[in-house]
């Protein structure tokens, strides 16, 4: 199969899961879950969740690693529900359509974010519940990646830092912070259930690939949201300038930025190497995430 199709084969599987795994919408609170589901299901790129899945693939096992897929889409769905609220980004758009409040409103918006964090974990310790040794593990890669340390740190940095002069040391903590740990937590995630956790060597490599990954993405996502128009990225471009957010573009100009993610993206695949293993397709991967036009 070529890349395009498995990616697409992947997109839908994970959709699926996706589906049968959240509250269906009629569950009361039916606005609540009809909120979780408008942006679950306006269908993002579902690029964490194939990082997991790609990241598993890398030594087969045979565990499941969907519904840690499933879990880490949950958390990422929060973190763009809540990114939206006008107390934060003020977005009206969000993967094509009305942002969550937008299409409800800010308290419901702020209780789907809610609820999806709780559901992602809810959904790891439930769903390895025959595999207990596994739990731990994952809920504490996870609860580390969205923490105040990470995500959420990452996010409040942001904030901090809208209308300031970017410098090097914001850009590359809220870089790292709220884009690349939960990336990076996809990896590791990945290769726990691929059979490596005890494995400290290959966990390394797998940290730095998820981080140059991450770096390499969010460079990309500064440089998309300056370059292309809101039709194509289906959420408001040119909103970071309009914000004064401390960006890459901001900081460094198009040109720098663009290279800037073909370097995290170069690290990003020779770690992919190193680590070896069925890696053909997260290569792949890795590749079609510096050229993604959304
Ligand atoms: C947007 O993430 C937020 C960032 C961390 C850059 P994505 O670009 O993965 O958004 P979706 O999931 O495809 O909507
Ligand atoms: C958001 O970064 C990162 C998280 C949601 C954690 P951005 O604010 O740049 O994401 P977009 O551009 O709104 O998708
Ligand atoms: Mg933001
Ligand atoms: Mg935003
Ligand atoms: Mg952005």
């Amino acid at each position: 199969m070529n890349f395009t199709r498995q990616l697409n084969d992947l997109q839908e599987k994970i959709n699926r899961a996706l589906d049968f795994r959240l509250p269906a919408p009629a569950t009361r609170p039916r606005r609540l879950h009809e909120a979780i589901r408008h942006s679950v299901s306006a269908g993002g790129k579902r690029v964490r969740p194939i990082l997991v899945l790609s990241a598993s693939q890398l030594f087969p096992s045979g565990n499941n690693a969907m519904s840690a897929a499933v879990s880490i889409e949950c958390i990422h769905t929060y973190s763009l529900i809540h990114d939206d609220l006008p107390a934060m980004d003020n977005s009206d758009l969000r993967r094509g359509q009305p942002s969550c409040h937008k299409a409800f409103d800010e308290a419901t918006a702020i209780l789907a974010g809610d609820a999806l964090l709780a559901m992602a974990f809810e959904i790891l310790s439930v769903d390895y519940s025959d595999q207990p040794d596994l739990i731990a593990p994952l809920v504490r890669i996870l609860a580390n990646a969205a923490g105040s340390e990470r995500l959420v740190g990452g996010q409040m940095e942001d904030l901090l830092a809208e209308g300031s002069t970017p410098n090097t040391d914001t850009l590359k903590y809220v870089h790292e912070n709220k884009t690349g740990a939960l990336l990076v937590a996809c990896v590791e995630m990945g290769l726990c259930l691929g059979g490596k956790r005890g494995n400290e060597e290959v966990l390394i490599l797998g940290r730095r690939l998820g981080m140059s990954l991450g770096l390499a993405f969010q460079a990309m996502d500064d440089l998309l949201d300056a370059t292309r128009t809101t039709e194509e990225l289906g959420k408001d471009a040119e909103s970071d300038a309009a914000q004064g957010k401390a960006t890459s573009v901001a900081f460094c100009g198009i040109e720098e930025t663009r290279i800037k993610a073909k370097e995290y993206t170069q690290e990003a695949l020779s770690f992919a190497r190193e680590i070896g293993g069925e890696n053909e397709f997260l290569l792949e991967l890795i590749a079609y995430l510096l050229n993604r036009k959304k």
